[in-house]
């Protein structure tokens, strides 16, 4: 088939990447010039396991190419958006700029017959205020949400857990929109094991953003009981690992640390809690707002915890290791690493910060003291933070660190480390909601 993907970032460049992988002929559409150009070149903007192959290979095969004009996708049948929702600068609710661009980019280009699939995290009631312009055009909208997670994109994408189809409520448009998508993703589904969901336009737009709301709701679940572990001293992972037995529960998002961030948990629960709000629901879903604090209030906690364990922030050099918000990322966002660092800062504490995907990028910011690696940023510190759970973090040799350090103070911010390790190498070691 012959796609476009409007919107080239975590989501629109891998999926585009994807789509080519399964053998279609994909242009991917941005307003960034600099990320057309990287992109183009078969190089990734963002750090994102396994994509710079995907990407390498198909641009180098020619299947997949990359421009900033809409003409180019003058001959697609299939139209996906993918561009960014971000927070309202004025409310919690999302703001849907780029989407209304996208759409009126290419409407110019649509013709009788073509497909418009949303992939893109919008409130509920978008889908059907967009499709009256693309039908006028002869076309179709369906919204296709997207679960992939930064980190594992490319396998989220090829191999997802489900797909959803929100599909027009007219029969005709419906058949149309969903033999495209059967066709997009003929590959995905030819074994017949990946669930493939079919539901309306409001459905499919809420199954995302409850999606990310229940995420975001058991994350601070484990962590309130953290803070419950820590008033009696209980321990929260043993905790999670027995109740998540229970397989109406499960073990996964149950691991306590200093908060959820990034580009979509924080803005989605922020974004459903408002559009809830206007169609009456907002004290239904104030639980929302308090999943939102108990998630600020861990990484004041981490800060408290560090300051009794060094006996005073003031003028202690504190190792802070990890600034993304989850390993194998480079993504900055909503970062409760960075934040904590800015806290620290805030305390009168020297900090420094490692980070194997994000660094440079701080580094080219300037504003915070950047170290190359995890012993070089341990080395002279009277504290070490481990903040985003990378694997040379959590394998890192407590032993050989210890004559390294000014002191041997850690606090295991994901709760990742191996605590009996560290303590034995003589390190006072302290978890979220554990000793
Ligand atoms: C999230 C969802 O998991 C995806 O399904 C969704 O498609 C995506 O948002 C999106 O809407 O685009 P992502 O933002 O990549 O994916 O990150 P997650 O893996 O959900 O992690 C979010 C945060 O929660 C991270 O900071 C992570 O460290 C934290 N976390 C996760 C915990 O603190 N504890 C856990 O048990 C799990």
């Amino acid at each position: 088939m012959k796609i476009c993907v409007i919107g080239c970032g975590y989501l629109g460049a891998v999926h585009a990447a994807s789509m080519a992988e399964l053998g279609h002929d994909v242009v991917g559409i941005d307003v960034d010039e600099a990320k057309i150009a990287l992109l183009s070149s078969g190089h990734p903007p963002f750090v994102e396991p396994g994509f710079d192959e995907v990407l390498a290979r198909n641009v180098e095969s020619g299947r997949l190419t990359f421009s900033t004009d809409y003409a180019a996708t003058a001959d697609c049948e299939l139209y996906f958006i993918g561009v960014g929702t971000p927070q309202r600068r004025d409310s919690h609710g999302a703001d849907l700029t780029y989407v209304h661009a996208a759409v009126e980019g290419l409407l110019p280009y649509l013709r009788e017959g073509d497909v418009v699939v949303g992939k893109s995290t919008v409130p509920v009631g978008t889908a059907a205020e967009l499709a009256p312009a693309v039908e006028a055009k002869g076309a179709c909208l369906v919204w296709n949400p997207e679960f992939l997670r930064e980190g594992f994109a490319v396998k989220d994408t090829l191999e997802p857990d489900r797909i959803v189809y929100g599909l027009p409520n007219d029969p005709q448009l419906a058949r149309r929109a969903q033999a495209a998508l059967d066709t997009c993703y003929a590959k995905i589904l030819a074994d017949g094991t990946t669930p493939r969901l079919l539901m309306d336009y409001q459905t499919a737009e809420l199954v995302k953003v409850s999606a990310n709301s229940f995420l975001a709701t058991k994350i601070s679940f484990i962590n309130a009981m953290a803070q419950a572990c820590d008033a009696v001293g209980a321990d929260v992972a043993k905790l999670a690992e027995a109740i998540g037995l229970d397989d109406r529960i499960g073990k996964k998002f149950l691991r306590a640390g200093i908060g959820f961030g990034g580009g979509c948990l924080p803005k989605d629960i922020r974004a459903f809690h408002a559009r809830a709000a206007e169609l009456g629901l907002d004290e239904t879903f104030n639980f929302l707002t308090e999943v939102e604090l108990i998630n600020e209030s861990q990484c004041g906690r981490a800060v408290d915890a560090l300051n009794e364990m060094t006996g005073g922030l003031e003028g202690k050099r504190v190792a802070v290791l990890g600034a993304a918000f989850k390993p194998n990322s480079d993504d900055l966002r909503h970062s409760p690493a960075r934040t904590i660092a800015r806290l620290l800062e805030e305390r009168g504490a020297d900090v420094v910060v490692t980070d194997p995907g994000a660094g440079p990028i701080l580094a080219a910011q300037g504003d915070i003291d950047v170290a190359i690696d995890a012993t070089t940023a341990i080395t002279g510190a009277d504290a070490v933070l481990l903040a985003t759970e990378w694997k040379e973090f959590s394998e890192l040799d407590p032993q050989a660190l210890a004559p390294l350090a000014r002191g041997k103070v850690v606090l295991d911010g994901r709760n990742a480390l191996d605590a009996q390790k560290w303590k034995d190498a003589g390190w006072t070691y302290r978890g979220i909601g554990r000793r």
